[in-house]
């Protein structure tokens, strides 16, 4: 890797390649994926359920729990190889340089805990300040969060909280250490809309002050139109389509992506007008196809689709995407067209 790469990007993904060694077989989660994030960059990954995305995050994060391992391939973190971290590297990583938000804020709120301990705890094992600093940096930031009265908020349980607030606490807790990348791993799913919108808008604003670059996992559309500057489109276990939110939901070029955009309500549709739902089923990791692993629900799947995976196309300025359609230059002699 070169000096220009790491001063350019936070984070670069090389190949990643994961699998879980399960008693059925070798599940193919992660299929080899690329992608770089830039200093004070949101990226978005989309995608259907089960396409890789927490796998993905989890591999990053050093998180992988067993049967899962990561089989290949590089992450570069401002340069250096995090897959070859020792573990008390990689703890060093999570506390002071990443962190990750989830879906339920119980997987990581410890409920036999006051909140302000648990926050506190956080700082105390990665910087070295006093309990009364801690405790103050604590307030701060669960005031930055949008909870009132954070001093006593400090003195409660977890289950004392709603579930709006203890969401607010969970994002509070992945940024006490200040770090300059955060997965949030679908970290408003569980809520109303209404929180939803405001935890968005938190984060949002929250980005703008520290400048943190962040993973954004999301089935949502509306949410990755609302907070990220680009987009990675998975589909079974491979990035099938990038760019930035105007290339994905302007031009979309994969036809799994146009698929998604053919799902998302419209604000203009006419009342009659019917979500288009992508049909088929998704693709089964024990056992991938050889070729394009959405061949089997593409409307314009070919031959050469279904015996060889397409190659990653660039379309210009980061736009990037995977379809064998794309290679088809006409006057290029391009892939065969059966
Ligand atoms: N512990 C495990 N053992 C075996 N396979 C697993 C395990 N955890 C995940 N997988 C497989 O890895 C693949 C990717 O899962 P992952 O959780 O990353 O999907 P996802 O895109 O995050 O989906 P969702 O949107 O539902 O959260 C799936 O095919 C899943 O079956
Ligand atoms: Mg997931």
């Amino acid at each position: 890797m070169t000096n220009e790469n790491t001063q350019k990007h936070l984070l670069e993904v090389k190949n990643l390649e994961v699998s879980f060694y399960t008693h059925a077989g070798e599940v193919k989660a992660v299929g080899g994926i690329d992608y770089n994030l830039g200093y004070n960059e949101v990226m978005g990954i989309v995608g259907e359920s089960g396409s890789g995305k927490s796998v993905e995050a989890y591999s990053i994060m050093g998180l992988l729990a067993n049967p899962g391992k990561v089989k290949g391939g590089e992450v570069f973190f401002e340069g250096e190889d995090i897959l070859k971290y020792s573990k008390k590297q990689m703890e060093d990583f999570r506390g002071n340089k990443a962190s990750m938000i989830f879906q339920n804020p119980m997987t990581c709120l410890n409920p036999v805990y006051t909140i302000g301990n648990q926050l506190m705890e956080a700082i105390l094992v990665h910087k070295k300040i006093s309990r009364q600093e801690a405790w103050d940096k604590a307030v701060s930031m669960l005031e930055l969060v949008g909870i009132s009265n954070p001093e006593r908020r400090m003195k409660q349980y977890p289950h004392e909280l709603s579930g709006g607030m203890r969401q607010r606490v969970m994002i509070g807790m992945g940024l006490i250490c200040e770090p300059k990348l955060l997965i949030a791993d679908e970290p408003t799913t569980a809520l109303d809309v209404t929180i939803q919108a405001q935890i968005l808008e938190l984060m949002k604003t929250i980005q703008q002050k520290t400048k943190m670059s962040i993973i954004f996992i999301t089935h949502n559309l509306g949410v990755v139109a609302k907070i990220c500057d680009k987009v990675s489109v998975m589909y079974a276990g491979k990035i099938v389509e990038q760019g930035t939110v105007d290339d994905i939901f302007y031009s979309p070029s994969h036809p799994y992506t146009l698929g998604l955009m053919r799902s998302m309500p419209r604000i203009d549709a006419s009342e009659h007008e019917r979500l288009v739902s992508i049909e088929g089923t998704p693709v089964d990791m024990l056992n991938p196809p050889e070729g394009c692993g959405f061949a089997a629900r593409c409307d314009h799947c070919m031959k050469l689709c279904l015996r060889a995976h397409p190659p990653m196309v660039d379309l210009g300025n980061g736009h990037k995407s995977s379809c064998w359609l794309l290679t088809m230059v006409p006057g290029k002699g391009g892939a065969d067209n059966e």
